[in-house]
């Protein structure tokens, strides 16, 4: 029988170092012989993500709920290759997830947290979800910080607040505001235990 794949996921507000760790991660994964796929969500350069993408700049407009079904599609259009991945003991790094999604929707308090989560139900579950923080300090400081129409600090705390009410016994909380390198080295054993923990394990699905 083929062990399935683990699907780590790497979440937090801007800029708190996700891609860097995911990636990482990914890599060293790769090194050691595990098989890994990287997926970072918004895809950006697809059909759907090129719309998002166009949000996010400022570009063009959406309403919140529209935009927010507009990422749940760009996740549910990836799902079968995924759950592909999975049984065929690919481990996948997910850069961003349905976590986002609710967390920077719900933020806007004009959506409730029931709603949001309800276009993402059925989608495969992360088996273990590494949540990165920093303080304001560290984020306001970073390269690129503004750039996108989230990042400003009154919009990202409540992203913050909102994360944490979807916080369940899967989630590792991992302050990330030095080496990216000394995160990888305190996350990898975590990691590799999930990943044979639920190598004969279901595959359990988002919020059903
Ligand atoms: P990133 O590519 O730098 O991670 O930025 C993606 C932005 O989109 C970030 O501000 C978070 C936001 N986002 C949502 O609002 N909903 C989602 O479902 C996802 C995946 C991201
Ligand atoms: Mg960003």
């Amino acid at each position: 029988m083929v062990r399935r794949g683990a699907v780590i996921c790497v979440e937090g507000a801007d800029k708190v170092g996700k891609s860097s760790l995911a990636l990482k991660l990914s890599e060293s994964l790769s090194k050691e012989c595990f098989k890994v796929e990287y997926h970072k969500f918004p895809k950006r350069e697809t059909l759907i993500g090129t719309l998002i993408n166009g949000y996010l700049s400022g570009r063009n407009a959406f309403n919140d709920r529209a935009i927010h079904l507009l990422f749940s599609a760009d996740r549910w259009d990836v799902s079968d290759q995924m759950e592909k991945q999975l049984q065929s003991g690919v481990t996948l790094i997910l850069d961003r997830y349905a976590f986002s999604g609710v967390a920077y929707s719900a933020a806007k308090s004009t959506m409730s947290f029931e709603w949001c989560k309800a276009p993402d139900s059925g989608l495969v579950k992360p088996d273990l979800v590494l949540y990165l923080t920093a303080s304001d300090s560290v984020i306001s400081t970073r390269n690129g910080f503004g750039d996108e129409i989230y990042e400003s600090l009154d919009f990202q705390s409540k992203v913050k607040a909102a994360y944490e009410t979807l916080k369940d016994d899967t989630w590792k909380t991992i302050v990330s505001e030095r080496n990216i390198d000394d995160t990888l080295v305190q996350v990898l054993p975590l990691v590799k235990e999930t990943i044979e923990k639920v190598s004969s394990k279901p595959i359990e699905k988002l919020w059903i």
